[in-house]
């Protein structure tokens, strides 16, 4: 039976082997002999302008690297290049060519001999004026310029000379072309048939069977393949395989066929997902590899457990709301003693209510009881100046439904947080982002538009369930999704957000930069300064979040505009480039993170995502959102979930209710990780916890498992240290002097030592 298991193996092995075979032949390189102007001159699409006395320029390289730093505005490149007709010749598939221009930051028009062939990364199919308005598409600098381009195209000039002309413009920071490849190249099998994975979650039935759904689509609408469908699940550790099946398919043109497999494989062990197509008269193969979620947080216990914030800030007088979060078998009794005089706790929810006249610093002693037992904590309220002693968690509508958020959304996702038993970790906001907005009327108070027919009601109802609630501005004239903005109505909009009852406030830059173009520092600070003292002057706790893209190193001046979080990059996205860029880039900001004053490396992009309102399921691999949230835990940053909470899968629901690991972002201290060592293929990031142990994480950047070693002499610790692994919450005994870990590609680490 192994021997059939190694075979398969082997089998897989070489398919994959000839797949990567085929990629690369008959292409045209790009990658020199491109010449760059600053400027705008239709002329310069055209094959005949003479660009002799412009400069060359390497396209991988932004031109910021290259002699243009600080230019913002219109740049052309221009390159003359052969397209020999061998490459339709030797090709599988003949119908289409496909231009291949790395990058471009942030907006491109290409032509080709002087006819516009693509705009910012969409293919131009028939003949089009080329019109000014493809600079208005900001932020699209990530985006893959593919133009593809019928083999009968009269634009190509078959076996001679063309003039591919790129028309780039950018509004500020790195411009220009950049990232790979450059190439003309047939269009492939690769390019025809996609497999798609991020229709459906993995689903798991019990901890021993797995299902998976996936599409493979034909996107040509002329080509028909037909060949093998190869699928085999292979166990990471020795790469055994523990499924197999190959079957025949017919792909007709523009079909969409959908696949299903199920299969029997312990969910704690990695294990990845290997599908290939094997087209049969040309043997040419497409694979794709996925990792099968792995389940590392055990299950709650039945008995009762008290989890979540153990320090609360609050400002005398606020109204005080907080949510004793507690597992176990239901039903749960609640009670609290030593409670100040003004707090009441409900002993059926655990939501603790009322006011607090003046300041100091109370600990209470929280009880949480079923049939099966109890369990005690104890809560220090500190009434104060400083709210958020701990970074907030909970959830936010943008990275799922962008603009198209409404009240319904935001009441389906609070019921969620409650039913999904979120809540019972610490998960308390629920944030609409960007979109609820209509205009100021004649006496200066915002409205909400149609989606949102009545905010105090839904701010109450959110708060009915033991969660708070979030909303969005920005204190430019308008917010970057176009909606009505704050500025001149600061005073006004913070005392309707407070009457409505709302507790967190993401304040979005956008738009501000018309009446401060080129901000000093002091003018990126004014904005947030005015917001300030309206909030404070609006008599609630409301948790003031900055959101400007880290500009001015605003982690070295939020708090002095008494922000309790601020952005330190631009948005996340669901990718491994993505989320590590951000992630390890948050070193040098980690001094400056406090109680209520927390560096926000952006939400997390688990789960469904999509900004709305088609959603997919994440592009990150499990391993990947370990890291994240491993990451982002030793980062104290706040944790706001991006995804649609009405369809939260097993994976991600184990993943957000780690207690152990969640401890570690809302740990008291509130002292942010360190960057300990870092070389190309892995990270070490500690963080000093309160009770005087530190949280290691281990971080494995590269694609295969590593080994990642820890010296506890780079710690600066010497002596024999109990080991914990927080993710699987079990105790690895004692160590000393050196140890290393196994890491899953990409994939992450947390360990506690203490003495
Ligand atoms: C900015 C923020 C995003 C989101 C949008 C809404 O881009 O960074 O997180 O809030 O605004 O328009």
């Amino acid at each position: 039976m192994k021997k059939m298991f190694i075979l398969l193996g082997t089998i897989a092995l070489f398919l994959m082997l000839s797949c990567n075979q085929q990629t690369q032949q008959n292409a045209v390189s790009l990658d020199t002999g491109w010449k760059f102007n600053t400027g705008d001159e239709p002329a310069w699409a055209t094959l005949a302008f003479d660009d002799s006395k412009w400069d060359t320029i390497d396209p991988k390289k932004i031109w910021e690297e290259q002699g243009y730093k600080g230019y913002d505005g219109f740049a052309w490149y221009r390159l003359h290049v052969q397209i020999p007709s061998s490459l339709k010749e030797n090709a599988f598939i003949k119908d289409s060519i496909q231009i291949l221009l790395g990058k471009i930051d942030d907006c491109d028009q290409v032509f080709l001999n002087g006819e516009l062939i693509g705009e910012n990364g969409r293919t131009i199919f028939i003949k089009t004026e080329p019109s000014a308005e493809f600079i208005k598409e900001q932020g699209k600098w990530y985006i893959d310029r593919r133009y593809v381009l019928a083999a009968n195209d009269p634009r190509i000039h078959w076996d001679q000379d063309n003039l591919i002309a790129i028309r780039s413009y950018d509004q500020r920071g790195a411009g220009g072309v950049f990232g790979k490849p450059f190439e003309i190249s047939m269009t492939e099998l690769k390019d025809h048939l996609k497999f798609d994975f991020s229709s459906a979650a993995f689903m798991f039935d019990g901890d021993s069977m797995i299902t998976k759904k996936f599409t493979i689509q034909n996107l040509s609408g002329t080509e028909e393949f037909k060949g093998k469908l190869l699928i085999n699940a292979v166990l990471g550790d020795n790469g055994i395989n523990i499924y197999s099946e190959c079957t025949g398919v017919d792909i007709t043109p523009h079909l969409k066929l959908e696949k299903s497999v199920t299969f029997k494989h312990n969910i704690s062990k990695p294990a990845t997902l290997q599908v290939s197509f094997i087209e049969s008269t040309s043997g040419k193969t497409i694979t794709d590899v996925l990792e099968i979620p792995y389940i590392l947080t055990p299950k709650v216990s039945m008995k009762p457990q008290i989890n979540g914030a153990k320090v609360f800030g609050v400002r005398p007088w606020s109204p005080f709301q907080f949510k004793v979060a507690a597992t176990g078998q239901p039903p749960l009794r609640y009670s609290a003693s030593d409670l100040p005089e003004g707090l009441v706790i409900n002993p059926e929810n655990g939501i603790i209510t009322g006011s607090l006249k003046k300041k100091g610093e109370y600990t209470i002693k929280l009880t949480v009881e079923n049939r099966l037992g109890y369990a005690e904590r104890d809560l220090k309220i500190i009434v104060g100046d400083i709210i958020s002693l701990t970074p907030p968690m909970g959830w936010n509508s943008w990275n799922c439904w962008g603009l198209s958020v409404s009240d319904q959304k935001i009441r389906q996702s609070a019921e969620a947080m409650k039913s999904s038993g979120l809540i019972d970790h610490g998960w308390t906001y629920i944030n609409i982002d960007d979109g609820w907005e209509d205009t100021h009327d004649k006496y200066g108070n915002i409205l909400p538009n149609a989606k949102f027919p009545n905010m105090k009601a839904l701010c109450g109802y959110v708060h009915s369930l033991g969660l708070k609630i979030g909303i969005y501005s920005s204190p430019g004239p308008k917010t970057c999704g176009g909606y009505e903005g704050s500025y001149t109505f600061e005073a006004k909009d913070a005392q309707n957000y407070a009457n409505w009852g709302i507790d967190y406030l993401k304040y979005y830059w956008c738009s501000y930069e018309n009446i401060a173009p080129k901000p000093t520092l002091e003018q990126m600070k004014d904005p947030y300064r005015e917001m300030k003292h309206a909030i404070r002057k609006a008599n609630r706790d409301i948790h003031y979040s900055l959101c400007q893209y880290g500009m001015g190193d605003v982690w070295t001046w939020g708090a002095e505009v008494d922000a309790n979080s601020w952005r330190t990059t631009g948005d996340i996205e669901d990718t491994w480039e993505s989320l590590s860029a951000i992630g390890f880039s948050q070193n040098p900001c980690s001094p400056y993170s406090a109680p209520g004053r927390w560096n926000d490396p952006d939400m997390l992009v688990v789960g469904w995502v999509g900004w709305g309102p088609a959603l997919h399921y994440t592009r990150l691999t499990a391993s990947e959102q370990y890291t994240h949230i491993t990451l982002w835990s030793l980062l104290a940053a706040p944790l706001l979930i991006g995804c649609d909470l009405t369809q939260v899968d097993a994976f991600t629901l184990n993943l957000l209710t780690n207690d152990e690991v969640i401890a570690v972002n809302q740990d008291p201290l509130g002292k942010q990780a360190a960057q300990i060592k870092k070389t190309n293929d892995y990270e070490i990031w500690t963080r000093n916890l309160e009770d005087g142990s530190i949280a290691i994480g281990l971080f494995n950047k590269t694609d295969k498992p590593l080994y990642v070693p820890v010296s506890l002499k780079d710690l600066n610790i010497s002596g024999k240290q109990a080991m914990r692994d927080l993710w699987t919450q079990t105790d690895l005994g004692k160590v000393s002097g050196h140890f290393e870990m196994k890491t899953q590609p990409h994939g992450a680490r947390l360990i506690k030592i203490s003495q």
